[in-house]
C-alpha cells in the first residue's frame, strides 16, 4: 500500500498505522480506499456526535464569509457568540471561556487557571484516566506515563476506581491538607472504559472541594454535547464544576477547537497572573463550525436525548445476550458503552476481527472494548453493526 509506505517514512507515531485508509465519511459509515464500507461505532472517539456529513451544517460552513484569521487580542463577533452560547448551556455559574485549539490545551488551561486561582500546585485525579498528551495533562493522567517521563508534575494524587464512598473518604483526607489546587476528572470516565461514579461520590466531592478551597474541574472533552444522554455528563449528578473542559464534539468534526469555561472569579484570577495565549485558539472557521454545530444540537436536543437513551438500551440488551468467551461486564451511560473482560487480549481480538468484517470500535488496556456511536444512529444500523460483532465472537 503506497500510502502506508510513505506514512511509515514521514509520519511520527507511537505504533505503525492500522491497515485502514479512510477516504470518505457519511452518516454512520466510513469508507476505505478499496471502496469497503464500515459501520462506525466510534465516531472518532466522541467527535462525530451527530453523524458525519450533516448537510445543514456543511452548507452553513461553506457559506462562511468572515475573516481568514483574527489575532486573539482583537474583537471578533463570532467569539462572543460562541462564548455566550457556552455560558448559556453549561451548568451552574460557568461563564467565561478561554479559547483553545483542542482538548489537551483546554485541560492545560484548566490546570493553570486552578493554580492561578488557588495559589496551590497539587492536583487529585483518577488513576488510569486520560486528559491529553501535554506534560500537564499527562501529569494528571495515568501513572503509566511516569514510566516514560520521569519528571512530570510531582504532586498529583491518583484515586483508584471504583468511585464510591470509600474513594470519597480518601479524597477528603487529601483535601484536609488545604494544599490541593483542583480535582480533575471526567464525570463519566470514557478513558477507563465508561467508569461510572456513584451519586454519593460526586455529591461528596462537590461538597468537599468547596469546603477545602479546591476547584472542581470536569473534563467533558469526550462526554460533552450529549454523549451520555444529557448535554453534559455533570448534569447526571447535579454538580456545578468551577471549570469545564470542552473539545471533540464541540464542532462535530467540522473544525478543530477546544474551550475551557470557568466561573467569573476563576477567570479573573488569570487576568494579571498567568493569562493564556493561543494563536490558533478559536480559529474563525472552527468557531463558525462550533456555533453551527451547537445550535443544531440544541435545536434537536430532545430527539437526540431520546434516541441516545433508546439506542443505549438496545446496545445493552444485545450485548448482554452475546456469547462472549469470557464473562463480560457491560457498562453504559447513554451512548458511551464499555465491555470489560478479566482475560487480557480478548477485547483486542474482537476489535480486530470486527474491523476486518466491517464494523469499527476501539479497545482499551487490552481488556475493554468501547463503543461511541453517533447519538442519532438508527436502529437498523445498530443492529447491522452488532450482528457483525456477534458473528466475530
Ligand atoms: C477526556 C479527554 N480529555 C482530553 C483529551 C485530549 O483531547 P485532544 O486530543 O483534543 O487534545 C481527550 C482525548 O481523547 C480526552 O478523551
Amino acid at each position: 500500500m503506497k500510502t502506508k509506505k510513505t506514512d511509515l517514512k514521514f509520519l511520527a507515531r507511537d505504533l505503525p498505522p492500522e491497515d485502514l485508509e479512510i477516504v470518505k465519511s457519511e452518516g454512520y459509515f466510513l469508507f476505505d480506499s478499496k471502496g469497503k464500507k464500515y459501520v462506525d461505532f466510534l465516531m472518532g472517539w466522541c467527535v462525530g456526535n451527530i453523524g458525519w456529513g450533516n448537510k445543514e451544517i456543511k452548507k452553513k460552513i461553506s457559506q462562511y464569509k468572515g475573516p481568514d484569521y483574527v489575532r486573539p487580542e482583537y474583537l471578533y463577533k463570532s467569539w462572543v457568540e460562541l462564548a455566550e452560547l457556552l455560558a448559556k448551556i453549561t451548568p451552574g455559574k460557568l461563564q467565561k471561556s478561554f479559547r483553545a485549539t483542542g482538548g489537551t490545551e483546554a485541560v492545560e488551561i484548566a490546570l493553570q487557571a486552578a493554580m492561578s486561582h488557588t495559589k496551590r500546585y497539587k492536583f487529585i485525579s483518577i488513576e488510569g484516566s486520560y486528559h491529553g498528551h501535554s506534560i500537564g495533562a499527562m501529569s494528571v493522567g495515568s501513572s503509566d506515563f511516569r514510566g516514560w517521563y520521569k519528571n512530570l508534575l510531582p504532586d498529583c494524587h491518583k484515586i483508584k476506581a471504583p468511585l464510591d464512598g470509600k474513594a470519597a473518604d480518601q479524597i477528603e483526607e487529601l483535601l484536609k491538607q488545604s494544599d490541593i489546587a483542583a480535582l480533575i476528572m471526567e464525570p463519566i470516565i470514557c478513558s477507563l472504559g465508561v467508569e461510572i461514579p456513584t451519586k454519593e461520590f460526586m455529591s461528596r466531592i462537590q461538597f468537599l472541594c468547596r469546603k477545602y478551597g479546591t476547584l472542581l474541574i470536569m473534563d467533558e472533552v469526550a462526554t460533552g454535547f450529549g454523549r451520555t444522554g444529557k448535554l453534559f455528563a455533570s448534569e447526571h449528578f447535579g454538580i456545578e464544576p468551577d471549570i469545564m473542559c470542552l473539545a471533540k464534539s464541540i464542532t462535530g468534526g467540522y473544525g478543530g477547537l477546544g474551550a475551557t469555561i470557568t466561573t467569573e472569579e476563576v477567570a479573573k484570577s488569570m487576568e494579571f497572573d498567568f493569562s493564556f495565549y493561543s494563536t490558533y485558539g478559536w480559529y474563525p472557521l472552527s468557531t463558525e463550525a462550533a456555533i453551527v454545530n451547537i445550535k443544531y444540537i440544541m435545536k434537536h436536543k430532545k430527539q437526540l436525548e431520546k434516541n441516545t437513551n433508546e439506542m443505549s438500551k438496545f446496545f445493552v440488551e444485545r450485548l448482554s445476550q452475546m456469547k462472549f468467551k469470557f464473562p463480560a461486564k457491560i457498562r453504559a451511560k447513554g451512548l458511551a458503552i464499555g465491555v470489560e473482560f478479566d482475560q487480557l487480549g480478548y477485547a483486542n481480538k474482537i476489535v480486530a476481527k470486527a474491523q476486518k468484517n466491517g464494523v469499527l470500535f476501539s479497545q482499551l488496556n487490552n481488556k475493554i472494548f468501547v463503543l461511541f456511536p453517533a447519538l442519532n444512529i438508527d436502529r437498523k444500523t445498530v443492529a447491522k453493526g452488532l450482528d457483525i460483532l456477534e458473528k466475530c465472537l
